[in-house]
């Protein structure tokens, strides 16, 4: 049995020349990737507080790439290929949500050392995050307003705030199949945050009490239950670290802090997904 000795026995065999060739560097981009870390303080755990920054943020460009894509896809008629892209975002709600705990080793004292270096800077400003709520129908166009200094990324958050949510291209599924919705809400203004709707609760009532008719209506229901379930989990696990961390200290990005972390709990994407299971 060959051995690790024995696999690198023959050097010859290891590419080393790589003049003409890419490396795994190149193709990852890791000069850029690994060279974002900027600390503003000499403080050893601000090295933590970016590191999870940055973890959360690349995760959730993940997310966006794949509900981006199977909104298009529900758009198009074709759920099932929409659904191995919105089980994907599950899983990765799943890791971001233990970027928590990771981030929970962070002491108060500690943080203490490096907050004022801070300034002004706030996970509030996270565009992608915004980009997120917009795509599952929480619309907030005044926090547009953060991004003026920077006219094409506001460009770019204006179209997808302006956008079909995955709620909306949902909604427009059920009335595809044949149960009835109100006109205002498939003709809606989707810059808008959905609010709930007696036509829309009763159809996913239908479809939850025929689901062998409605199968994959069914399924793309609780696709959208597990994501604003995790999304909820998450939001909950940032109050009560920042709680842990920050008490109820006022956010550096302007807010009361704890008691708007826990004010953006109530906010619902699915309402009438919610609303039924009291009804079934
Ligand atoms: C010590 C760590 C952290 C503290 C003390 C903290 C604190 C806060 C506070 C107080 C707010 C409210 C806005 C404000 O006034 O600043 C906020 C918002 C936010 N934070 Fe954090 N945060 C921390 C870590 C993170 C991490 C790791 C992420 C990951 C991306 C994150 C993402 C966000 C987002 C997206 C919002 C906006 C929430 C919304 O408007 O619904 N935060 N944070």
């Amino acid at each position: 049995m060959q051995n690790q000795h024995d696999a690198f026995k023959d050097e010859r065999d290891i590419q080393t020349d790589f003049k003409e060739k890419m490396t795994y560097s190149d193709y990852l981009g890791l000069d850029t990737l690994l060279n974002s870390h900027h600390p503003l303080s000499n403080h050893h755990d601000e090295m933590l507080f970016i590191s999870v920054h940055h973890v959360s943020e690349i995760w959730i460009k993940q997310i966006l790439h794949e509900v981006n894509s199977a909104i298009q896809d529900i758009r198009a008629h074709r759920l099932s290929t929409s659904f191995k892209k919105l089980a994907r975002v599950s899983v990765i709600q799943d890791q971001l949500k233990q970027v928590w705990d990771v981030l929970a080793t962070l002491t108060p004292a500690e943080y203490m050392e490096f907050r004022d270096s801070l300034g002004s800077a706030s996970g509030f400003q996270s565009y992608q995050n915004r980009m997120l709520e917009f795509a599952l129908g929480y619309k907030t166009e005044h926090v547009l307003k953060i991004y003026e200094h920077d006219p094409e990324l506001r460009d770019t958050l204006q179209q997808a705030h302006d956008a079909p949510s995955i709620y909306d291209v949902s909604i427009q599924a059920l009335a595809r199949e044949g149960l009835p919705i109100d006109e205002d809400v498939l003709n809606r203004d989707v810059r808008l945050t959905h609010q709930s709707n007696e036509s829309v609760k009763q159809a996913w009532l239908t479809v939850y009490r025929n689901v062998d008719q409605y199968w994959e209506l069914y399924e793309l229901a609780e696709e959208l239950m597990d994501i604003e379930d995790l999304f909820q989990q998450w939001r909950f696990r940032h109050m009560k670290t920042v709680e842990r961390i920050i008490g109820f200290k006022q956010g550096t990005g302007g807010s009361g802090g704890v008691a708007y972390l826990k004010k953006v709990l109530e906010q619902y994407f699915f309402p009438e997904l919610w609303e039924l299971r009291t009804e079934l």
